[in-house]
């Protein structure tokens, strides 16, 4: 039996290093919260190497040669070349860059003080795609992955004073990344969130649960884990508003487990309470805001704090419109989510990857539900050796982030994955056990869209579904597949009867302003065709059973390169509103549809 761990311990190892390349160290669990921390910001330029040839790699231009003799030379360097703006993607920041898939070398500089007794991380909060960073020419690790956070430890390579920092971007697609090759939205590579270095104590809080037990409207069932040495502490809690004082210890693994119960007022979308939470070990104090709320299925109805709720939702990108660049900022998600609302909406999906933090943020304070997502795209490589690791740890860092964010409600495991591709159902189940072991308080779900569509009957069959909470599905009647009967007479078949059922795309393309020609033909692009997709699925709506939420494809007009027609001009234009801000006939329905919907 031990023989046996240790071998796939090695196997594990194996497919590690070649996953990640030699050399190089994974990065590490990255602690939640930063911002509540003591942190440094590394946002702002940094110098740059364009490299989408990847020569950078053989002039190890992480060793900043600088010539010694008057007959030396290097063919590169960071100083007196361009800059570029941290956060942020490249593609946008340099014309040359528009369609860059390839490599950029990052250097920032920073002074430190070392400090005896302090640890030192440095914290990205998204790098696309992937990531090899360097300290003072050393190596220090590698992270895959275009949307979660990642860390290092530098505490042993800072040096005192001046320090160097260079990281490695390549957005290239890989056959096996998440996602894959094939996908409909721009490919924005760079370090696209939050660089922070962050000091702490010999032992830190390093993550922490706290959330309603489920079924629960007052009592928490959580934990704290702390990372260092010396982890047998004592712990607090306390939410001074509720006069809460919450005592225990943590174990020799640095573990507390948590559990008291208060009267929450509960957080909704009409009313999005959050409440000052403190959590203190002997070496480390963080402060975070948390709502408590309940979650559930019951039957075929979703269910929050108890109430049966219906879901008006839309599909939103991590795209600042105007900008045509990725949303970074506070004032990108406040942008994206005031729309969201005038629609009417309650919950935004986070398509097709988690967003930022200032989005998950700021919807849960303006009272919208999350929906978040992984980026398992259609065309995944289950099948390869290296997915079923890369597809854990992807799951893992997403759920730690906003593990404490009560406006996340739904963990969304996958997209449009397809029923005939090599192990993708059981990988997909697999993670799928894993999520509720990370997480049981959430609802898990799976987006298809392979269902059945004859003789005015739409039929829903994966066998998926039975391993997600609600049957969310992608239907594009009236677009992609067209109408066989009036919408008022459309058959919906179930194998899955007993759940909820969730639109979570729908809709068609129009360009704003294509107001003239037939309205009858989706090619002349009018918005009087998608609105007429719209008034159409708004009478099917009425015969889906067990319908709990819609969720329209989707809120702007976003960039998609793979989108030719010279109307779309590189556009997925199935926007309710144009990339300027224009909102089309078809977001006036939907607003009416959710408006309709709100004293029921
Ligand atoms: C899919 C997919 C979206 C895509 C949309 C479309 O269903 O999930 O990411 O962009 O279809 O065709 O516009």
């Amino acid at each position: 039996m031990n023989n046996f761990k240790t071998n796939i311990a090695k196997r594990i190892r194996l497919v590690l290093f070649f996953a990640l390349g030699a050399n190089a160290v994974s990065s590490q669990t990255a602690m939640i919260n930063i911002l509540s921390r003591n942190a440094t910001s590394l946002n702002g330029n940094w110098n740059v190497i364009l490299d989408p040839l990847g020569g950078g790699e053989w002039r190890q231009v992480w060793l900043e040669k600088k010539p010694t003799l008057k007959t030396d030379f290097f063919e590169y360097s960071f100083e007196g070349g361009p800059q570029l703006k941290v956060p942020g993607d490249f593609n946008s920041q340099m014309p040359e860059l528009t369609y860059l898939e390839g490599t950029v070398w990052y250097k920032k500089e920073f002074r430190y003080t070392v400090t005896a007794g302090k640890r030192l991380f440095v914290h990205f909060g998204a790098v696309n795609y992937l990531a090899d960073v360097y300290l003072n020419g050393e190596k220090i690790g590698v992270h895959e992955g275009g949307f979660t956070p990642f860390q290092f430890e530098i505490t042993t390579n800072v040096k005192e004073g001046a320090n160097s920092l260079i990281v490695k971007v390549d957005n290239k697609r890989l056959k096996n990344g998440l996602p894959g090759i094939g996908y409909d939205w721009f490919n924005y590579g760079g370090i696209t969130r939050d660089v922070h270095l962050v000091e702490t104590g010999a032992t830190y809080i390093e993550d922490y649960h706290i959330q309603l037990r489920k079924g629960s409207s007052k009592e928490v069932l959580g934990w704290i884990k702390l990372n260092g040495e010396g982890k047998q502490q004592r712990i607090k809690v306390r939410i001074p508003e509720l006069g809460l004082k919450y005592s225990t210890k943590s174990d020799n693994s640095g573990v507390a487990k948590l559990n008291f119960s208060s009267a929450f007022k509960l957080w909704s979308p009409d009313s999005p309470k959050l409440y000052k939470v403190v959590v203190e070990c002997e070496t480390d104090t963080i402060e975070d805001e948390i709502g408590f709320r309940n979650i559930e299925v019951k039957g075929s109805k979703i269910v929050l704090n108890g109430k049966p709720i219906f879901i008006k939702a839309v599909n939103i990108h991590e795209e600042n419109p105007y900008k045509r660049a990725r949303a970074i900022s506070q004032d990108d998600a406040v942008l994206l989510l005031d729309q969201a609302k005038e629609l009417g909406c309650n919950l935004v999906r986070l398509a097709h990857y988690p967003h930022n933090e200032y989005m998950v943020k700021q919807a849960e304070k303006m009272g919208l539900m999350v929906w978040s997502e992984l980026p398992v795209y259609q065309h995944i490589e289950f099948a390869d050796s290296v997915v079923p690791l890369k597809l854990e740890t992807m799951l893992k860092e997403m759920v730690r982030r906003d593990r404490n964010r009560c406006a996340v409600v739904v963990w969304s495991l996958s997209n449009e994955t397809y029923t005939g591709t090599p192990k993708r159902t059981e990988e997909l189940i697999s993670l799928t056990e894993k999520c509720k072991a990370l997480d049981s308080t959430r609802l898990i779900t799976h987006v298809i869209n392979d269902q059945g569509y004859k003789n005015n009957t739409f039929s829903v069959w994966d066998t998926l579904y039975r391993y997600s909470d609600i049957i969310a599905l992608n239907e594009y009647i009236g677009w992609y597949i067209p109408w066989q009967g009036s919408p008022t007479e459309t058959k919906w078949e179930t194998a899955f009867p007993d759940k909820p059922v969730f639109i979570s795309e729908f809709g068609g393309e129009a360009l704003y302003g294509s107001k003239h020609g037939p309205t009858d033909e989706a090619a002349s692009w009018t918005e009087e065709y998608q609105e007429k997709i719209y008034t159409d699925q708004i009478k099917m709506f009425k015969n889906i059973p067990n319908l709990s939420g819609v969720c329209p494809w989707l809120l702007f007009d976003y960039r998609s390169i793979g989108r030719m027609h010279p109307l779309q001009n590189g556009y997925n234009r199935k926007g309710l509103i144009s990339e300027k801000g224009e909102k089309k006939k078809a977001w006036h329905v939907m607003q009416k549809y959710f408006n309709s919907l709100n004293n029921k």
